[in-house]
């Protein structure tokens, strides 16, 4: 049995109402909070909204103790009024530059402009949690923004900078370069390259922003997880969206949630560093964001079992693999 202390998803989409009620509890049964992003609709992007989301998470979580950490959607046009007011509640702020993924239109459009607010996010000691990715091709986006990663964290040394689902090596290296900036890395991006997802028959379900990259961006990423990094968290980014969505829309965004901790877990045996996985899913998070998550510890025990080919509407990853480790109080009627 693997016993995990307080273990975090410091990246996850939950969305809201029914959806929103349908995958929380995989990551309730999985971890004892996680950051949810603010990228619903409309963005939670004041304080009213970001209560009443807390609020929800919560609600769908219980019985089961769980805390939702919730960055603010950033607009461009926050005041220093404003974010004084709500920052003793606040966890952190999530920058989208416009239209780079799912619910993003509202994002920021000129990243050259938010020096102020950055400022004040700094005097304030409000993290900054960033999807860093420009508009340009594909397979390069996040490779040139980290000139902007590099730029905020020269200019604001003391601001808390997150570098969200980091997927290459430029990225992996850049790490060290900055005290203040940390990264968090998915599952899928740590296991899966883009062959996986078009090498054969297009897999819809390994669509997601930042794209799937090659097997030397992957292995930069394992050689961060097996060097037990202190600046790095375990994040899914976890995005539910209905079979139908993803099939016939092109939403991007995979589904993670119910399979996280079993495969995590497959992993880092396999690698022979079970005793890094504590570090990895809590003890890195607890220590960069101070938070003090619902004292609760997760099992995994060694038990066989099928990834579903659904849940509800929606289409998990590895749906159909066969696992070995199971989390303990997970439905099992849902393997059915
Ligand atoms: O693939 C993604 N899906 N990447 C994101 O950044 C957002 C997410 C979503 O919300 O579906
Ligand atoms: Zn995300």
């Amino acid at each position: 049995m693997i016993t995990l202390d307080r273990p975090l998803d410091m990246h996850v989409h939950v969305r809201q109402d029914e959806m929103l009620r349908r995958v929380v509890p995989h990551t309730a049964q999985q971890f004892v909070g996680a950051v949810c992003m603010p990228n619903t609709l409309p963005p939670v992007d004041n304080l009213e909204r970001y209560e009443a989301y807390v609020e929800e998470v919560k609600a769908a979580a219980a019985p089961l103790s769980f805390d939702p950490y919730v960055p603010l959607f950033f607009r461009d046009d926050f005041t220093r009024e404003e974010l004084s007011a709500w920052a003793p509640k606040l966890f952190g702020i999530k920058l989208y530059p416009a239209g780079v993924t799912t619910n993003s239109d509202s994002g920021v459009g000129e990243i050259e402009k938010i020096e102020p607010i950055l400022q004040i996010m700094q005097d304030l000691d409000l993290p900054l949690l960033v999807h860093g990715e420009t508009h340009g091709y594909s397979p390069d986006r996040e490779r040139e923004f980290v000139a902007v990663y590099d730029r905020f964290a020269t200019t604001f040394p003391k601001l808390r900078i997150t570098m969200e689902h980091i997927t290459t090596r430029e990225a992996a290296e850049f790490l060290g370069k900055h005290e203040n900036v940390f990264a968090t890395i998915t599952l899928h991006h740590m296991l899966w390259t883009m062959d996986d997802m078009l090498g054969g028959p297009f897999n819809p379900f390994l669509f997601c922003k930042p794209i799937l990259k090659s097997p030397d961006d992957r292995a930069a990423l394992q050689d961060l997880v097996k060097q037990g990094h202190d600046k790095l968290m375990f994040g899914s980014d976890s995005a539910p969206h209905t079979e139908v969505a993803k099939r016939t829309e092109g939403a991007a965004g995979c589904y993670s949630a119910p399979v996280l901790l079993p495969c995590l877990a497959q992993f880092f045996e396999d690698q022979g560093i079970l005793d890094q996985l504590q570090a990895y899913v809590s003890d890195n998070a607890r220590r960069i964001y101070r938070v003090d998550p619902p004292q609760r510890s997760v099992n995994l025990v060694e038990k066989e079992w099928t990834v579903p080919p659904r849940y509800g509407s929606i289409v998990p990853v590895n749906a159909g693999a066969t696992l070995r480790w199971w989390v303990e109080g997970a439905n099992e009627a849902e393997l059915d």
